[in-house]
């Protein structure tokens, strides 16, 4: 277990009042650092008759699929389950064109980031903090959307549950971050626009920022985030 020395940074935002300090900026991947819907986006004409509820399905499916595998100790990676999802998705909404499907699984590999996002980190390095991610991904998936939106220089640590064989919200995975910092979980500023992702960080004592991208509504108000932000933005 390598641990690291490092020092508190702390933020001011326009104002020059300060928002937040923490030794290490921590992101969930997709929904949060990448545009989960923006593979359908991209071939919408392919996908048949109604791309966005594929795309919905296709997400809820893949998210469902690691909570009952983390919950049977049957751990299959995120990439086989993001495929299985794809197939459930593409069969239950009618009218859909199954043929797209590795069209579908390649542009996966390479979503979009959301805008901000290289911009966001590059300030975060620029102040010093440690950036990371925390992700269910497969380490493939991770480093080819890391790549493809150009964020590779910008992120200290790719951290991918595939190394322990079980999904978030298993305190097991946010506890791979302050093993290898050697940080306390306090100390540690956790992002997610998944607010059940949120909830796992806060039990675990992450101190959180919710990116509410959607304008969802709150819920499981025991576990709260620090603050609740529209963008990535919000962090400064
Ligand atoms: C992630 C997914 C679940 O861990 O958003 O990146």
């Amino acid at each position: 277990m390598r641990r690291l020395p490092m020092a508190s940074v702390v933020f001011s935002n326009k104002n020059g009042k300060l928002t937040m300090s923490a030794k290490a900026y921590v992101f969930d991947a997709y929904g949060t650092l990448f545009d989960v819907h923006s593979a359908v986006s991209r071939h919408s004409d392919l996908v048949g008759e109604n791309p966005a509820r594929v795309s919905e399905i296709w997400r809820n499916k893949q998210l469902e699929y690691t909570w009952t595998r983390s919950g049977m100790d049957r751990y299959v990676d995120f990439w086989s389950l993001t495929e299985q999802a794809l197939d459930f998705a593409l069969s239950i909404v009618p009218g859909s064109n199954s043929d797209c499907k590795k069209i579908l699984l390649d542009a996966y590999m390479t979503l979009d980031c959301y805008p901000e996002v290289p911009s966001v980190l590059k300030k975060l390095k620029e102040s010093g903090a440690k950036t990371a991610i925390l992700s269910n991904g497969s380490p493939d998936m991770l480093s080819a959307a890391v790549n493809s939106a150009g964020l590779a220089d910008l992120l200290d640590h790719q951290f991918s549950v595939d190394e322990i064989g079980v999904f978030k919200t298993d305190p097991s995975t946010y506890a791979m971050v302050t093993d290898e910092y050697g940080f306390q979980p306090a100390e540690i500023a956790f992002q997610s626009s998944n607010r059940w992702d949120v909830a796992g960080a806060v039990a675990f004592g992450f101190k959180c920022n919710w990116i509410n991208r959607t304008g969802q509504p709150d819920e499981y108000l025991d576990l709260g985030p620090k603050r609740t932000l529209n963008d990535l933005n919000g962090l400064f």
